[in-house]
């Protein structure tokens, strides 16, 4: 892997937003203020921010350590309901991705679905209720290399939720997962007007990172977050 030629030496603190998708996530932290690469397998025109394609586990490896704070989002499909039926064998990244996090010796947060809360190590969940925002989307999040999160109060669930993917009747929530219709409303609801279908269905709502970006400037401070690159 060659050394990435777009990773900037302004004085922002320089976050990885690894296995990046479309951006929901980079989205949130580069509102808090961060200077966001992301890296991701795949091309990802759609990514709003600075892109390195490759994987994503080598990369922090290779230049993890160069960065403030990182950020991992590994895909969930070994542990959708959908796999389970499927019974596809997809790789499960979650441990291999802590142990290069931790090589890093920098703070990291890494995120995941409930099908995989289990996995991860005392999970905080963040919920779309909590921001204000349409949808309820839950998110499993664990920390490290010192920094950690508190639990939000959990808001009640006080509006329904449409069936999975399917069309949304009025008073209800959408879900926005699979071949869900509703793009159009999905980017408003979520704040994500740049993404596709593939893109939505995958995506943090840019809420959750710029709170947790904002909390991570806030308690690691500048000495921590700002390293020599
Ligand atoms: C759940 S999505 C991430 C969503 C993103 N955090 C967001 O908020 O928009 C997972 C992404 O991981 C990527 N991916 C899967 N395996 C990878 C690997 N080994 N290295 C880098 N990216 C990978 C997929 O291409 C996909 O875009």
């Amino acid at each position: 892997m060659t050394h990435p030629t777009d990773i900037p030496r302004e004085h922002q603190p320089r976050l990885l937003d690894s296995y990046c998708c479309q951006g929901g996530a980079g989205m949130g932290y580069h509102y808090a203020g961060f200077y966001v690469t992301g890296v991701d397998k795949d091309p990802q025109p759609r990514y709003p921010l600075s892109f390195h394609q490759g994987d994503a586990i080598a990369f922090i490896r290779e230049f993890g350590a160069g960065f403030g704070f990182l950020h991992a989002s590994p895909p969930c499909q070994h542990d959708t309901d959908c796999q389970r039926l499927h019974n596809n064998a997809h790789p499960d990244l979650i441990s291999p991705t802590r142990e290069a996090l931790n090589a890093t010796g920098r703070p990291w947060i890494m995120e995941n679905v409930r099908g995989a809360a289990h996995k991860l190590h005392r999970p905080v969940m963040l919920c779309g209720a909590m921001f204000g925002l349409k949808t309820y989307r839950h998110r499993y999040f664990e920390t490290g290399g010192g920094f950690t999160l508190p639990q939000l109060p959990h808001p009640a669930h006080t509006v329904p939720q449409a069936k999975m993917g399917r069309p949304i009747p009025p008073g209800h929530y959408g879900q926005f997962v699979g071949n869900f219709s509703g793009v159009d409303l999905a980017r408003q609801v979520m704040d994500v007007p740049w993404m596709n279908r593939d893109g939505i269905r995958e995506c943090i709502p840019p809420a959750y990172t710029r709170w947790i970006g904002s909390h991570a400037r806030t308690h690691l401070g500048a000495a921590v977050l700002e390293v020599a690159a």
